[in-house]
């Protein structure tokens, strides 16, 4: 059974009531259930944190047991080189995520200190961007 860890990081706990227009009105508990209903073959690990570190210890612990990591690190996107680093420490291949397209919106959204050690970066598609990400480290296997 492949194994996916999904990953959120900061202020993603909030979907579903954080700006609406930017990133909808569903939680991700609501769209997890969904996602797993659709992937009954793969396992699918999901963990959220707003800390900085607590995301790094998630991407070791999972990095080298995992068949792929999907990673929204939210704001840590473009602060974050401890996590570049982390996903650089792993085996696991990550692909980075967006709800909304961060091409879009303000200049400190166009830079990613994590897009360089993923395999890949999906945004702009909604929740549906983490599905996205799933077909294409399942395609990649
Ligand atoms: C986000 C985009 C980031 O710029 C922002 O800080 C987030 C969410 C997205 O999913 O669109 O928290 O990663």
């Amino acid at each position: 059974m492949a194994k996916i860890q999904i990953i959120n990081g900061p202020n993603l706990n909030m979907l579903g009531v954080r700006e609406p227009s930017v990133y909808g009105s569903r939680t991700f508990d609501d769209y997890l259930a969904e996602l797993r209903q659709h992937y009954p073959e793969v396992q699918i690990d999901y963990y959220q944190s707003n800390h900085e570190g607590d995301l790094v210890d998630c991407i070791q612990s999972c990095g080298f047991d995992a068949d792929g990591i999907v990673l929204n690190a939210g704001a840590y996107t473009h602060t974050s080189v401890a996590l570049c680093d982390a996903l650089r420490s792993v085996s696991a291949p990550a692909v980075e995520v967006h709800i909304s397209n961060v091409h879009t919106r303000e200049d400190f959204r166009h830079h990613s200190y994590i897009s360089a050690a993923c395999r890949g970066v999906i945004c702009g598609f909604g929740l549906d961007s983490y599905r996205l990400a799933i077909e294409a480290l399942l395609a990649a296997q």
